[in-house]
């Protein structure tokens, strides 16, 4: 009885590690309105000050999940970028990746 208990518990715990892996893209999609005002235009291309905006649709999900980790964990360090990643959680970039990844296809 005890052991069936704790069998239960092991595969819910095991599903719910799964689903942060997968991403949500959905929640992705609220979670990324304050990223398209720089990443969502078509140019990729800021219109004052000029600078590149790297294009982040279609890119694969695990690279934008990297990426922001980098920016939030200090391995890649811009401004903008470091203060996006600052208060995000490894579901939000597995978000925001499964939603941009789903992007301009
Ligand atoms: C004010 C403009 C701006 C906003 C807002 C912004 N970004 Fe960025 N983002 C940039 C710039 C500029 C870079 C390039 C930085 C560099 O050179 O490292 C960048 C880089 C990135 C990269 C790395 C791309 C690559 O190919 O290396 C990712 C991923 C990213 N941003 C995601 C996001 C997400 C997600 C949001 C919203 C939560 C967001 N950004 C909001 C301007 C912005």
């Amino acid at each position: 009885m005890m052991q069936k208990l704790a069998g239960t518990l092991c595969l819910m715990l095991a599903g719910s590690s799964l689903a942060i892996a997968a991403g949500d893209p959905t929640a992705g999609r609220a979670k990324s309105e304050a990223c398209l005002g720089c990443h969502g235009i078509p140019s990729y291309n800021n219109v004052y000050p000029t600078y590149h905006v790297p294009k982040l649709a279609g890119q694969h999900a695990d690279y934008i999940a990297a990426a922001l980790k980098a920016y939030r964990d200090g391995q890649r360090n811009h401004p903008t970028m470091s203060s996006q990643a600052d208060a995000m959680t490894d579901q939000d970039m597995a978000d925001i990746g499964a939603f941009w990844q789903n992007q301009g296809k």
